[in-house]
Order: structure tokens, then sequence, then C-alpha cells
């Protein structure tokens, strides 16, 4: 297979870690050669892990997509707010392109850059990696095989983990709607992707309860300060404590993420300045958060399916688990553990199915999406691509709604989603 070129527009961490990764132990399959970033040491960092000249180095991506394009794939790995302007202007260049998801936290700007992809006849693969995760992929084949009939029911449901609901979703990056998409785009859309790719119908019409329940200010601990090294009295049995969460891990954990979200520098004294001025030194109670820490979702497909999903934010363990009851067998996982079985009704056997993996790559997801985009690109197979802009608009287009019930107490039907979606991007129809 030829060796794929692209440029990257955003070396945080996914940007980095995830592609800039990938490049580096696949150098058969992927080749960064040029990459827009502002923060001077990240930029400084990714491009001499790349071997990047001055040249092809940029402070932004508006003066790297000012050029002709400089290879065939743009890949986007910018903060949930910055994927529209950069992933058109991609677009625009003739470079087909890899977004991150979400692909916009406004489902107008969703439509519009999926069109501008068909119209510019580019491939547009969105970055839902559990797609590609062996796990998943191997629930996808066995409800195309039919061995468990047609499927009536799935039950899927997140739990994450409660560290990681505060660092993201209370003191970090996708803390409120001024920052990020919704959670359920933001954390669920991966697993809403996924929900509509089993049942294989278009959803009909959702429901969706869930709150912010508990990271607020009225449940904030007699006289915590502001931060948790201002001498908090009740830091030693909180759970939420940043001093032991952030500081305590030897610099070799640090490494990773989340720490390296806190600090780039993993040094301890490094990361307790971070935790005295930034936002992950925040008390978790008096954060500007606004986000649910809890929501579930009811939705019913075209042809009669249904589906639950919950996203439960204080799990004490990462854990997805997937149910899916069909008219001749029922199929039980749990993603984190590798294991799915199968049973068919009437017989008493089940059938295990294993993929271990690492938490580090998504159980397999971030590799496999990224082997798989490196070869249809290579191959030219627009048609191939899995994930792409436009199978996963609908999934976003399920967010979205399910958004809009939560906050309105309606159920909400997708064909006015899609009308009002398609008319917010100016489109008729
Ligand atoms: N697919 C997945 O499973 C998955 C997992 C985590 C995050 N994400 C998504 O990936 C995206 C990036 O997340 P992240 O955690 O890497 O964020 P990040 O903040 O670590 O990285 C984003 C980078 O974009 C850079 N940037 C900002 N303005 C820019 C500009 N004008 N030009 C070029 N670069 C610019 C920032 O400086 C930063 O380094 C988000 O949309 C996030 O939701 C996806």
């Amino acid at each position: 297979m030829a060796v794929v070129e692209a440029v990257l527009v955003g070396a945080g961490n996914r940007g980095r870690f995830t592609y800039g990764g990938f490049a580096r132990e696949h150098p058969d399959r992927l080749r960064l050669v040029a990459l827009a970033e502002p923060d001077d040491e990240r930029r400084a960092t990714v491009a001499a892990e790349h071997g990047l000249g001055p040249e092809r180095v940029f402070r932004d991506f508006r003066e790297l997509l000012a050029r002709p394009a400089l290879a065939p794939v743009a890949i986007i790995a910018t903060g949930d707010t910055l994927h529209v302007a950069p992933a058109l202007a991609a677009l625009e260049r003739g470079y087909h392109v890899l977004l991150e998801k979400p692909i916009a936290p406004e489902a107008g700007d969703c439509v519009r850059v999926v069109e501008a992809a068909e119209r510019a006849g580019r491939m547009l693969q969105i970055g839902h990696v559990l797609r590609y995760a062996p796990f998943y992929t191997r629930v996808h084949a066995l409800l195309s095989s039919g061995r468990i009939g047609r499927v009536l029911t799935v039950d899927m449901k997140e739990n994450v983990a409660f560290w990681h609901l505060t660092h993201s979703y209370v003191r970090g990056k996708f803390r409120n709607r001024t920052l990020a998409a919704p959670i359920v785009l933001a954390k669920t859309c991966h697993d809403l992707d996924l929900l509509c790719w089993f049942v294989g119908a278009p959803a009909a019409r959702v429901s969706s309860f869930g709150r912010l329940s508990h990271f607020r200010s009225e449940d904030a601990p007699k006289g915590a300060p502001a931060r948790c090294t201002d001498g908090c009295p009740v830091q030693e049995g909180c759970p939420h404590d940043a001093v032991r969460f952030y500081v305590g891990p030897d610099e070799r954990i640090a490494r990773a993420w989340p720490w390296t979200d806190v600090s780039s520098d993993p040094s301890r004294e490094a990361r307790r300045r971070a935790l005295e001025r930034g936002p992950y030194g925040a008390c978790v109670y008096r954060c500007d958060n606004d986000v649910p820490d809890h929501q579930v979702l009811a939705i019913e497909f075209e042809g009669g399916a249904t589906a639950t999903f919950t996203m439960n934010g204080l799990g004490s363990h990462e854990k997805r688990t997937i149910r899916v009851t069909g008219t001749e067998g029922e199929l039980r996982g749990v993603f984190q553990d590798g294991l799915l079985e199968l049973s068919r009704h009437g017989s008493l056997g089940v059938e295990r199915f294993e993929h271990r993996g690492s938490p580090f790559d998504h159980f397999g997801g971030d590799p496999g999406l990224l082997a798989h985009f490196t070869d249809v690109v290579a191959r030219g197979r627009p048609d191939e691509v899995r994930a792409s802009g436009r199978v996963s608009l609908e999934s976003h287009l399920l967010g979205f709604a399910a958004e809009a019930s939560r906050e309105s107490g309606r159920t909400i039907e997708m064909a006015a989603q899609r009308r009002e979606a398609r008319a917010a991007a100016g489109l008729a129809g």
C-alpha cells in the first residue's frame, strides 16, 4: 500500500498522540508533511517528532490552508468549536478530510460540512473510532449474519468514570456549551453512531431526560474554597481532590492523558503550578460547568426497533455495555472487558468471543480507523469509508434531537429535526 501523506491541523492530545503517534509507528501507511498549531511548545515538539522544516510548520490553520494542498489528506484535530472553518477550508483546497468528532456543536453546521464534502467530491471521515474497534466490528458482523434474527431492541450504557467526567466535563475543555457540543454529542456521539449502525434503520423519534445533579455549588462541602490548592478542609476525604489525582502520579504516568491536558511538563512542580492557576485545580462544585452528569435516551427507529441508551457520569469504572435482543437470540457484551456472548433461543449453548485491547487506543479503535482510512484513500475508494460525514450526520442529528428533548421535555420527531438542520444550514427541504 502506498504511504498516505497528510497535513495536521491541531497538534494537541489527539493530533500529537493519536494521529502523530500512528504516523510514527506506521511510516509505511501515514506521513505527516505539514502542521498548524498556535501553541509554541506543541508546535515545536510535533514538528521535531515528524522532521518538519519551518516552511511546513504554521501557527494557524488559515496560513496552512491558504496554500495549495500540500498532501491528499487534512487531519483536523482542533477543539469542538473549531472544526467547521478548517474543515470547509480544507475541502475547498481539495483535501480529503479526517475530521474529529463531533462534526460541529450546532446541527446546521454539521449539515454544511457534509454538503461541502459532497459538493467537492472529497472523502470526509469522522473520528468515530469505536466503529473500527474489533469488539464493535464483531457485534456488527454477528448482527449482519442474522444469527440472532431481526433486531428488536438494543440497550447500551456508557458508564463514564467519575474522574473522567470531572476532568473533561466539570473542570475541563468540554465543561459548558460555549466551549463544546452537548455531552450527548461530545462524549456519546460514538454510542449513538454505533446504535444507528447496529439497528441499520433511520431513527424516527427520541425522548431524553437528564440533568446536572451533583457538580453544583449547592453540593459543595462546607468551607470548600474555590481551589483544591487553597487549603480545603475536606481535601483528604474528597474523591475529587485535584492535588492527589493530578500531582500524585509519578512523571512516567504523567506523560499520558489526562495529565497531559494539565501540563505538558510532567514534573510534579509543573503540575502543582498548573493547578494553582488553571482550570484543573478548581473545586468541582465551583466551576462554570453546565453539562448533565446523567442522561437517558429512548429511541424508536423506522421499522419499529427500539433502543435505550444511558450515560452515567458517576461510574466507578469506565464501562460500555451492550445487549441486543433479536427475534432468534441475544447478544451481550462489555466493551472494556472485551467479552461478547451470543445465545440463540431454544439452544443451551452460549458462544463467547474475546477481544483484548488497550484503553489507550480505544481498544484498537484508533489504529483501526487510521488503517482503514489510509487504505481507502490509497485505493481511492470513497464508497468504503465506514463513518463518512453523511452517515455520521444521522447520529449527530439524533444527538441534537435528544438534547432538544432533554431541554424541552418533548419527544422530538427526527423528520422535523432533519428539516430544521437543513434550514439552519440555509438549505431547502
Ligand atoms: N475520536 C475520539 O475518540 C476523540 C477522543 C478525544 C477527543 N476527541 C476530539 O478531538 C478533538 C481534539 O481534542 P483534543 O483533546 O486533542 O484537544 P486539544 O485541546 O488537546 O487539541 C486541540 C489543538 O488545536 C489547537 N488549535 C487551536 N486553534 C488552532 C488554530 N487556529 N489552528 C490550528 N490549531 C489550533 C490547540 O492549540 C490544541 O493544541 C476534539 O474535537 C475532541 O472532541 C475525539
